[in-house]
């Protein structure tokens, strides 16, 4: 790579004065998360070589069976953003409760607080697909000094400040807004330098690919089984191609680039659907929001659905805007 090209490092410096409250304590939090991020990259890129594939055997919050790289990358964001003393509070799609982070002389001062979902598409890690980290920031919203409170984990995902995945792929990258435009990093791993290879990422209009589970397609509402119904007819730019890998940070990275709509529906047998609103739907609805494109439920807009726990799942359309209209139409005309 040419050495015009800036550094994730630079970007950060460069661009901190576009931050909502300037203080350089955002900026602090981004390079902790991406030193973390390195950290788990490298230990997932030893999966196959070390001990570290496979279950621990214990269930978490949401019923699954963790992996070791879930406990892995959950214990080591934790333990950068706590160590760094640089965010009030942090929730994981790993942990039960939110943890409250006093900081060593600090009393609760920190302004911010981290929803992470530490490894997404944990099932692909055994068979060499890629995964990713999830992470979603907020100011809080309880006076600072003061330990932070449920409150400030539930809010709406219109309020997040910043928003970013990094998907441990190919290459590695990192891609986050802090609601100025999409901007993607790539790893270089000689050096382990993030370099800016996707300046201003933009969603297409529209796009050709769907992404869904179709294996659940007998649990999907009617609504959805019309929308498949359209996308697999023989008109205009139709069929559609169907792509899914079952790591959402990996699906949405492609429909990012590519154009494309994904869907993660309810079903008679998981009325909310799957994906947690405050882990994975509301850092990739602020996301392709920034990128053009639109997320929701399939009625109402992701960003304002007010939160009432911690662990949350809800119905997730999202991509290229003219795409999740559509799906969205079908929707509303089953009701
Ligand atoms: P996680 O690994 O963080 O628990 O997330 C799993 C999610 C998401 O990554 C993926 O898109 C979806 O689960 C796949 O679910 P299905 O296997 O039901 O399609
Ligand atoms: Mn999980
Ligand atoms: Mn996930
Ligand atoms: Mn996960």
């Amino acid at each position: 790579m040419s050495s015009k090209v800036q550094t994730l490092g630079e970007f950060i410096i460069g661009n901190q004065s576009e931050f909502a409250y300037s203080t350089g304590e955002l900026s602090r939090l981004i390079n902790s998360i991406r030193l973390a991020a390195k950290v788990v990259n490298h230990e997932v890129n030893k999966a196959g070589l070390v001990d570290i594939t496979g279950a621990v055997g214990d269930t978490n919050i949401q019923g699954e069976e963790q992996q070791k790289l879930d406990v892995y990358a959950n214990e080591k964001f934790i333990q950068t953003l706590t160590n760094r003393e640089i965010v009030c509070g942090i929730a994981s799609e790993e942990e039960d409760d939110f943890i409250t982070i006093k900081g060593h002389n600090k009393d609760h001062q920190n302004k911010y607080v981290v929803l992470i979902d530490p490894l997404d598409g944990s099932s692909n890690i055994d068979v060499n697909i890629s995964v990713g980290t999830i992470f979603s920031i907020y100011r809080r919203i309880t006076p600072e000094g003061t330990p932070v409170t449920l409150k400030d984990f539930l809010q709406p995902g219109r309020n997040q400040v910043a928003a970013g995945y990094i998907m441990y792929g190919t290459s590695t990258m990192m891609v986050y807004t802090t609601g100025h435009g999409v901007n993607g990093f790539t790893l270089n791993p000689a050096i382990g330098t993030y370099y800016l290879s996707h300046p201003n990422i933009k969603l297409a209009e529209t796009g050709k690919i769907y992404s869904i589970n179709e294996g659940n397609y007998i649990k999907f509402p009617q609504g959805v089984k019309n929308y498949l119904k359209y996308c697999q007819l023989e008109e205009e730019d139709r069929p559609y191609t169907s792509r899914y890998i079952g790591s959402l940070v990996a699906d949405i990275h492609r429909n990012m680039l590519k154009g494309g709509i994904y869907i993660y529906p309810e079903t008679s047998t998981a009325p909310n659907g799957k994906l947690r609103l405050l882990y994975e739907c509301n850092p990739m609805a602020m996301i392709v929001e920034q990128a053009g494109g639109k997320a929701s439920d399939g009625f109402t807009r992701i960003l304002d659905i007010q939160p009432t726990e911690l662990h949350q799942r809800v119905p997730f359309f999202c991509g290229s805007k003219k795409m999740v209209e559509k799906a969205e139409e079908f929707m509303q005309k089953e009701g």
